[in-house]
């Protein structure tokens, strides 16, 4: 029944910092939606066309404000791209979608009750008004456009077409008034919008539970703003999502947990909802949203086959407590085990390909025992106890890599996969359910203190 995995990727060490100490909860609510693509994304649209668009999403967020607010919701999440979509292909075809967002670090707006402060923001008033009427904290990702600085240091990451245009997280304070704003630093495929020109760290208060950070989607992989955020004391993540599921290492909800467990924070997670989503090489599918603490999942994934609908998740959160100052300066001490047993790696490895990596392989032939396998002086070891049910006769492997994932970013994998067949060549390829049981201790040679660990079962059932 299991996929057992650790991921790591290569950053450096954490200082926790205080924060006040808050004997509570609240409620929070992620709604995984179901976007509504412009008819035609390719061709550029006018600003009313733009915006029917745009108020068909915001009819349905509409209804779930008010269903979170019957729920006593104290903050609402709404996913990456919920409001303009994702399938624009050029910086044209998405202009009439963005609006100017104020920065609320230099002034105070609240667009529900100051209409006619700025024009072109029937998006921001839209959105403030929700927030107000339902007196509620939300937040939603939509599209900013920028005019370059004239005569600053910034001018020279200015797009030849004069303006920027972001990737943007918003938040409303629970009458309306916008709280911040946060720009997307790792953009994936998004050719239509552009990083910010500096990194941003950006955080909001809240009288029920303290700070919250902000970030996007692919950023959760990253140094900045992510790990900047969790070591500058931050214990509540927040984050809209576009998310393409990639089975067996970064499946959605696979990935949230982990990371919620690694990195000891909340993680308020809302992914959109397609079915088929084409890539370069078939279709990945995007679901998977959830409310995590580093002891509690409250978790939504779709099926193959379930209707492609939205899902709102609500749940009670303990505010964070107060964590020790500069817990680890060490890399590897906290969390990382960086001492793995002396067993020599065993001789009969071989190489497969887990979707994009190279895995470094052993079969486990024994009902319990210990295993080591590396990859280059990466290297991970398994004491294990196997626990056959029924008659089902899998075939497990232990797998090691230290490596570039797809050509994107590098990651340290020890994964314990059920192979999909009896043979040694089928370990690797896609399997979904798997019956057998396990006792085990899983550790790695890892880089850094940032270590994911998920346990991922059939049907995409997190353990
Ligand atoms: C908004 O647009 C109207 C009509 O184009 C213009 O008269 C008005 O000055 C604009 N207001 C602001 C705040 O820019
Ligand atoms: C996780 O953070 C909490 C405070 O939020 C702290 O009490 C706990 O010791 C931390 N756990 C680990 C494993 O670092
Ligand atoms: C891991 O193995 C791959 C090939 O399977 C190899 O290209 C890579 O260099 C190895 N990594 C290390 C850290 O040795």
């Amino acid at each position: 029944m299991f996929l057992i995995v650790v991921i790591s990727f290569s950053l450096s060490t954490v200082v926790v910092q205080m924060e006040p100490n808050v004997d509570s909860s609240y409620i929070a609510a992620v709604y995984e939606h179901n976007v509504i693509q412009a008819s035609d994304p390719v061709i550029p649209v006018s600003r009313s066309d733009a915006l029917r668009n745009m108020q068909k999403n915001l009819d349905i967020y509409e209804v779930q404000a008010a269903k979170a607010a019957k729920q006593d919701v104290q903050i609402l999440v709404f996913p990456e791209a919920g409001i303009l979509g994702f399938l624009f292909t050029t910086r044209l075809s998405i202009f009439n979608y963005l609006e100017t967002i104020p920065d609320p670090q230099k002034e105070s707006w609240n667009p529900c009750t100051e209409l006619g402060k700025y024009n072109n923001t029937e998006v921001l008033q839209r959105l403030s008004c929700m927030a107000r009427n339902h007196n509620i904290y939300l937040v939603a990702n939509m599209g900013d456009l920028q005019p370059c600085p004239m005569m600053t240091d910034l001018s020279s990451s200015c797009p030849p077409d004069g303006h920027w245009q972001f990737n943007t997280n918003v938040v409303f304070r629970s009458d309306g008034l916008l709280v911040a704003r946060y720009h997307k630093q790792h953009l994936y495929r998004e050719i239509y919008f552009d990083p910010p020109p500096k990194p941003e760290i950006i955080t909001f208060d809240t009288p029920f539970a303290g700070k919250f950070g902000l970030i996007t989607c692919f950023d959760i992989i990253f140094y900045q703003p992510t790990i900047e955020l969790i070591e500058k004391g931050v214990r509540q993540l927040i984050f809209p999502t576009g998310w393409l599921n990639t089975f067996p290492f970064l499946d959605s909800v696979q990935f949230q947990s982990a990371f919620s467990l690694g990195a000891n924070v909340t993680l308020l997670a809302a992914n959109l909802r397609k079915e088929t989503v084409p890539i370069t090489s078939g279709y990945k599918t995007m679901t998977g949203s959830g409310i995590y603490t580093p002891d509690s999942a409250t978790y939504h994934h779709a099926q193959k086959g379930d209707p492609e609908e939205g899902k709102l998740l609500v749940a009670s959160v303990p505010v964070p407590q107060w964590v020790g100052q500069n817990v680890d300066t060490e890399k590897g001490s906290v969390r990382a085990p960086k001492t793995v047993s002396s067993v020599p790696p065993s001789s009969s490895t071989f190489h497969s390909s887990v979707k994009y990596d190279p895995l470094t392989f052993v079969l486990l032939t024994e009902t319990e025992g210990k295993v080591n396998v590396c990859n280059g002086t990466f290297c991970c070891h398994l004491q294990y106890r196997l626990i056959p049910q029924g008659d089902s006769n899998e075939l497990y492997a232990l797998g090691a890599f230290a490596g570039k994932h797809n050509e994107r970013f590098f990651i340290q994998v020890c994964a314990l996969i059920r192979c999909a067949g009896n043979d040694v060549s089928s370990c690797g390829q896609e399997v979904l359910e798997a019956e057998s049981k396990f006792d085990f201790v899983l550790e790695g040679t890892f880089g850094t203190t940032y270590v994911y660990p998920s346990v991922l079962a059939s049907r995409f059932v997190l353990e």
